[in-house]
């Protein structure tokens, strides 16, 4: 666990509604962000998640304490997330916290995002990042080690809520480099790139057009041109992994190699906290 300093005292109060955004493509960021609600519910602090994908930012409550977690891209994170951090409503000192979850180095992804939140008017209480499996081009199972990583990555979220309570906020003002970095991921041109070197594929034959892909896609980038055909991809895609983690037939590949499908909960628990605005 890495903490990122800027120190502030601020009381969480019981009595304020917390609200935590998550955007998850494998599951990862959505263990951290549960692990999260049922630490402080445990606490008596009351807790809702919300899909990113299904908030409507003009719409999202600046009185309640707002959490996001958020998974690590690109030495930043995926452009439609850039975009939802933009597009929030300005505030005046709602506090807010930030989770990362991330394989290894996250390019310092808390200051850009911390930079957002302050111009919005934001009291930027605390920031985490979270080590978790790797998701993304996996070229071999190792279901004992991922675990593990993911238990240690609890512990970590654990101590983060801890942090929280006890007014030990901190969330470093990072260098500038942190923003150089993060602009692969900020630029549509530099993702149109990282499109071209990890192509996304469908085998023919092995999808059975059951439209999960369709469905669980947070941009919507599969479509379907009747509820027979393949779904083809639309060329947006953000590289989340979540077609790929979740299709049934393991039937959607990205890059040139071949990988092992990765995902840290199954579809049905994924779905539940998709289907439901809040949880
Ligand atoms: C397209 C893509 C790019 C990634 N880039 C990074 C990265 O730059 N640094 C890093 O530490 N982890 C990176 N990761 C790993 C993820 O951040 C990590 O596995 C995360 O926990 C996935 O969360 P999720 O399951 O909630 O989507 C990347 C994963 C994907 C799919």
């Amino acid at each position: 666990m890495r903490l990122y300093f800027e120190r502030s005292i601020m009381m969480i109060s019981k009595e304020t509604q917390i609200s935590i955004y998550w955007f998850s493509g494998t599951g990862n960021s959505l263990l951290i962000a549960q692990r999260i609600k049922d630490n402080l519910s445990a606490k008596d602090y009351s807790v809702s998640l919300f899909p990113i994908e299904k908030a409507k930012t003009a719409e999202i409550k600046t009185d309640n304490v707002t959490g996001f977690v958020i998974p690590v891209a690109m030495f930043g994170t995926y452009p439609f997330l850039w975009d939802f951090f933009n597009d929030l409503p300005e505030t005046n000192g709602t506090q807010c916290f930030l989770v990362d979850t991330l394989q290894g180095y996250s390019g310092g992804l808390l200051g850009p995002v911390k930079k957002i939140l302050k111009k919005k008017g934001y009291r930027t209480l605390a920031a985490v990042e979270i080590k978790m499996p790797n998701a993304f081009l996996k070229p071999r199972e190792n279901k004992e080690k991922d675990q593990q990583i993911i238990n240690s990555g609890l512990t970590e979220a654990d101590k983060f809520c801890d942090v929280l309570i006890n007014e030990q906020h901190s969330w470093f003002d990072i260098p500038f480099y942190s923003d150089l970095l993060s602009l692969g991921s900020r630029s549509k041109s530099v993702y149109n790139l990282y499109r071209a070197m990890f192509p996304l594929s469908i085998s023919k034959e092995k999808c059975t057009a059951c439209k999960t892909c369709v469905v669980l896609c947070p941009i919507k980038n599969w479509k379907l041109d009747d509820s027979s055909s393949i779904p083809v991809s639309d060329n947006r895609c953000n590289l989340c992994q979540r077609c790929i983690a979740y299709c049934p037939e393991k039937a959607i590949k990205i890059g040139k190699n071949e990988t092992v499908q990765y995902k840290a909960m199954p579809f049905k628990e994924l779905n539940k906290y998709l289907k439901n605005k809040m949880l």
